[in-house]
């Protein structure tokens, strides 16, 4: 057996993708796993309970642990019940994957209420719902006395944190608040001894990237760095006893492994004559150095400006809202 013998995982929407490829990783590494997906379809309608099944009867068949879990993370309820039902199947909980999403990528203007409600409900209030269930009982084994390892892994995009794309205002937004959520809850709950930290995958093969230009639909011959296994043992690290991270974003593409450094302060103006006049302020911030969201995206897509220079990268933004 591996590393995390006796350790129950609770890992949401591990019914596919990164999710599963986790789930079937950290069972081989010994833990005992709840496989929480109710399997909606990609823009979170519907629902088929046999993906979860599925892939507990996979862990099963390698001889490891498993239970299934239907239940939805948007649900308050339900993200309490899995919460027991880790406790119920195997004795307790040492571990959070939040993984679960959804996406409906359209223009701002296209987007409906409800489009930007359910993509924001699984990603962020989903990841806070199973957290804060978890993080109770744990407050409850600490009052009982029992003081071990604990662990919260959230996952999120660099949709939101590295790449402003566009079409991605709900699952952008989501994201870049489960960033936020996890610096607070790795300060919050060190006291618990659990330690929260994120991952960020990137170009990894699943239902949400197919479509997506460089993403090959045929996996290569040899090492594949698009498998969604690739993120698999950067959470089984995070989840075991001995790693000593918290509050951390790490980006996962391929084998390739970064630690991420949040929002940070660039240059600074003042007015020590009290409060600034508009013109005042025009002049100054002129002379500072800004960041420009083309440009952004221009080095998150592997560069700098081409030879068309930002006319070329807004075309390319206007072209796919008109797509979307
Ligand atoms: N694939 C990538 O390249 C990539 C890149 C960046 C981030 N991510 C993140 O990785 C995670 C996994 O994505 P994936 O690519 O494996 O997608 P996926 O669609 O294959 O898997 C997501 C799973 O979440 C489940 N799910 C959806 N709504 C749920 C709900 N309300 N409750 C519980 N489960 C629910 C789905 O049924 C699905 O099985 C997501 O958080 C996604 O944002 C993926």
């Amino acid at each position: 057996m591996g590393q995390l013998t006796g350790r129950t995982v609770l890992i949401t929407g591990a019914g596919r993708g990164i999710g599963r490829a986790e789930a079937l990783f950290l069972a081989a590494e010994g833990a005992n796993i709840v496989v929480n997906d109710p399997g909606p379809q990609i823009d979170g309608s519907g629902g088929d309970i046999s993906v979860a099944a599925a892939v507990v009867d996979e862990i099963r068949s390698r001889g490891g642990k498993a239970v299934a879990d239907t239940g939805d993370v948007t649900d308050w309820a339900a993200a309490r019940e899995m919460v027991e039902r880790a406790v119920s199947a195997f004795g307790g909980l040492h571990a959070v994957v939040n993984n679960a999403a959804i996406e409906v990528n359209k223009g701002v203007e296209q987007l409906s209420e409800a489009e930007f409600d359910q993509v924001v409900a699984v990603k962020l209030k989903g990841t806070f719902a199973v957290t804060r269930w978890a993080a109770a009982y744990w407050r409850e084994r600490t009052d009982a006395g029992e003081h071990e390892d604990r662990s919260i892994v959230n996952t999120v995009s660099g949709s939101g944190l590295l790449n402003p794309l566009p079409t991605q205002t709900n699952y952008a937004a989501a994201n870049a608040g489960v960033a936020a959520m996890t610096t607070v809850h790795a300060l919050e709950l060190k006291r618990l001894g659990v330690r929260v930290n994120c991952v960020s995958p990137s170009m990894v093969r699943t239902r949400l990237t197919e479509g997506v230009p460089g993403m090959d639909a045929t996996p290569p011959a040899g090492p594949d760095p698009r498998d969604p296994a690739t993120v698999a043992p950067i959470v089984a690290y995070l989840v075991d006893p001995a790693c000593p991270l918290t509050g951390q974003v790490l980006s996962v593409r391929g084998t390739s492994v970064a630690v991420n450094h949040g929002w940070s302060r660039g240059d600074r103006i003042e007015q020590p004559a009290g409060s600034w006049t508009v013109p005042e302020l025009a002049a100054q911030i002129a002379g500072l150095d800004l960041e420009d969201p083309f440009e952004r995206l221009a080095e998150a897509l592997g560069g700098a400006l081409g030879a068309g220079g930002r006319a070329e990268i807004e075309a390319m933004v206007n072209a796919q809202l008109d797509r979307a």
